[in-house]
């Protein structure tokens, strides 16, 4: 990873094409495409936000935001810039983003064999709400997961 130490910035069109790239290299066969990463970026009910490493985007973040509800779109991280607090960051952010829409809930959904995703959503308190069978195209199931504004910490999780 570069050594500027990442900022957490809003994504702006421009950085749809570098979105893509770490789309392809993270998600292959279910990567969104340029275009669709253009789509996201300019829909008026998205919320994204890039790791910004001095010029160099290294991950991202996004949000559906439909009052009082929110969905994560997707966190990710640049293979090469992982395990360093970027996802945790920009999942922060977004979580911010979401409580400053107006959201109260922010729902998800992450395969159930992502184990760096589900920890990750677990130590940001979201709480798994049950599985969607079959839910991806390879038969993997997903875990729904939710998070709501000023939810006390569940005990056993957040006290670890
Ligand atoms: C999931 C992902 C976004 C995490 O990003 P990251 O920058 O590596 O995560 P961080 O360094 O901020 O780690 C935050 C927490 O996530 C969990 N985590 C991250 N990588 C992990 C791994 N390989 N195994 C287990 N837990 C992991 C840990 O709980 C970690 O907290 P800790 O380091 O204090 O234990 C990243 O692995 C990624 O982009 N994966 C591919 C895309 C993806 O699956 N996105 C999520 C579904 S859309």
């Amino acid at each position: 990873m570069a050594t500027v130490p990442p900022v957490i910035r809003p994504a702006a069109a421009a950085d749809a094409a570098r979105m893509a790239e770490i789309e392809q290299r993270l998600f292959a066969a279910d990567a969104w495409s340029r275009a669709q990463v253009d789509d996201e970026l300019a829909r008026q009910t998205r919320w994204y936000a890039v790791a910004d490493s001095d010029g160099a985007v290294m991950g991202y973040a996004g949000l559906y935001l439909s009052p009082p509800d929110a969905d994560v779109q997707t966190v990710a991280v640049a293979p090469e810039a992982q395990g360093c607090g970027l996802g945790s960051r920009l999942l922060t952010a977004a979580v911010d983003a979401a409580w400053a829409a107006g959201c109260t809930r922010i729902f998800l959904e992450v395969r159930a064999d992502n184990d760096a995703a589900l920890a990750l959503y677990d130590r940001a308190g979201f709480r798994r709400l049950g599985r969607r069978s079959r839910y991806y195209r390879d038969g993997t199931d997903a875990v729904t997961m939710r998070l709501r504004r000023n939810e006390p910490p569940e005990l056993g999780v957040a006290h670890g």
